[in-house]
């Protein structure tokens, strides 16, 4: 508050307003991904002149905390790239657009933060066309699922595929929410879409036990995931990429298009390898009208370095909290979520791996609202609810690498999926 008081005072003349060069970085990395030419958003904020003509509008969002419309809410571990707006860069921001947005005609771009040049080899992965997002949500005969559609890519790799980076592009920026990409060398996948007659499957990109997401979930603002240096995922030979894409239909038919790409890492690289698991609460029952808080909780068997987190989450879920407590140790909020909104769900890398020690405790804290005034319900009036599943129905996938012996990381991870 105090810096902007500074700054009001300095528009009226004794200390100077911010400028665009000062909050540029800040609408690079909190508007402009979504707000450029071809974005997600309704219109372009990353040029100051757009911003000049909607101040005003801008202004009132951003002081509304409407925008920038990420999930995450304050307390949680620093997140790459973004997250919330600092209340430092929100009152430069906020003071920036009280003045009139001031800016010389030929000012710079806001740019979003810039994919790192890359000498990987980048494989593409086309979903098959043929699939059209209906007009409308269907309730589908997979009680729970929907307007979601999975696809099995097959990569047919021989040999184990390091990646550093996944990236989804798609022209259909409105309808497409999310995309939780894993790996299947179990043929699963491929069996099931080859059941039905358009491409891709209707039922959640889950194998068994082995949940959605594990090679993280791309969405809205977000579209690549890039690993911090020195990190890969591994895929097993063998394997399809299984991609389940979230859509939100938008009153006509739109033909499903989009691809998925990898940069795979160089055998040679030096790289520690992540594995996925999930801090999940199993199964919900709520009858209708109810609404209450639930915990699961996990305790670590090994030191492991957390490197990003994706959230998972049903249409009952309204808020979920997950921290974590070293043995002996105070409890560190690692990710908030006080609005929970599955449309919005993607990975979080952290700004720094996070070390945390065995004996490590996970407490996860979920509010479930069966209730008629939760806008996300999806009967009204509320029904009676039970949904279970082995890869859990609302948590955290944690993607992480072990500290000392991988194998044993590794054989962990997989006696959870089993
Ligand atoms: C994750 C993507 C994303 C980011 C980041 C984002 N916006 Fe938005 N913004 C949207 C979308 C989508 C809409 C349209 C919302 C709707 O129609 O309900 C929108 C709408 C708006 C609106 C119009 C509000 C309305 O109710 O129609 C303003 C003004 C705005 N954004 C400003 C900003 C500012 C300023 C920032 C950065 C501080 C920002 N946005 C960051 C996605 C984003």
């Amino acid at each position: 508050m105090l810096v902007l008081a500074l700054i009001t005072l300095g528009s009226h003349g004794n200390l100077s307003a911010p400028t665009w060069d000062d909050v540029r970085p800040i609408v690079a990395r909190h508007c402009a991904a979504c707000h450029q030419a071809g974005g997600e958003a309704p219109f372009r904020l990353d040029r100051a002149s757009d911003l000049a003509a909607r101040r005003t509008f801008s202004a009132a969002v951003v002081r509304a905390g409407l925008m920038p419309p990420w999930l995450l809410g304050p307390g949680s571990v620093p997140i790459h790239g973004r997250g919330p707006l600092s209340d430092a860069d929100r009152d430069l921001l906020l003071a920036w657009l009280d003045a009139g947005a001031p800016h010389a005609a030929d000012a710079a771009p806001a740019v979003p933060a810039e994919t790192p040049p890359t000498d990987a080899d980048v494989i593409t992965l086309p979903l098959q066309a043929g699939y059209d997002i209906p007009a409308e949500s269907e309730v589908t005969i997979h009680s729970h699922v929907h307007d979601v559609r999975t696809f099995a890519l097959p990569l047919v790799n021989d040999e184990p595929m390091l990646v550093r980076a996944l990236r989804w592009r798609s022209p259909l920026v409105n309808a497409v929410h999310s995309v939780a990409i894993s790996a299947d060398p179990t043929g699963q996948s491929d069996r099931a879409d080859a059941l039905e007659d358009d491409p891709g499957y209707q039922m959640s990109g889950d194998v068994g036990a082995r949940p959605a997401g594990t090679l993280g979930v791309l969405g809205v603002g977000a579209r690549e995931l890039n690993l911090p240096e020195g990190f890969a995922f591994e895929i097993p030979p063998g394997s399809s990429i299984v991609s389940q894409v979230s859509y939100r239909p938008t009153g006509r038919e739109l033909p499903l298009l989009g691809e998925v790409e990898l940069d795979a890492a160089h055998p040679e690289e030096a790289v520690r390898i992540l594995d996925t698991f999930g801090v999940m609460k199993p199964w919900l029952k709520l009858a209708a009208g109810e609404r209450r808080n639930e915990n699961a909780t996990m305790v670590l068997p090994m030191a492991i370095d957390v490197v990003a987190m994706s959230p998972r989450g049903d249409h009952y879920l309204r808020s979920m909290r997950l921290t974590a407590t070293p043995p002996g140790g105070e409890p560190r909020l690692l990710l908030n979520f006080p609005d929970w909104d599955m449309h919005w769900r993607e990975t979080h890398v952290l700004e720094q791996p996070l070390r945390l020690p065995a004996g490590t405790r996970f407490d996860l804290e979920v509010n479930v609202d069966n209730t008629d005034d939760n806008p996300r319900n999806l009967n009204y009036p509320a029904e009676d609810i039970v949904l279970g599943r082995f890869t859990g129905v609302d948590g955290v996938l944690i993607h992480a690498a072990a500290v000392e012996n991988h194998e044993d990381y590794r054989d962990w991870v997989r006696s959870l999926l089993r």
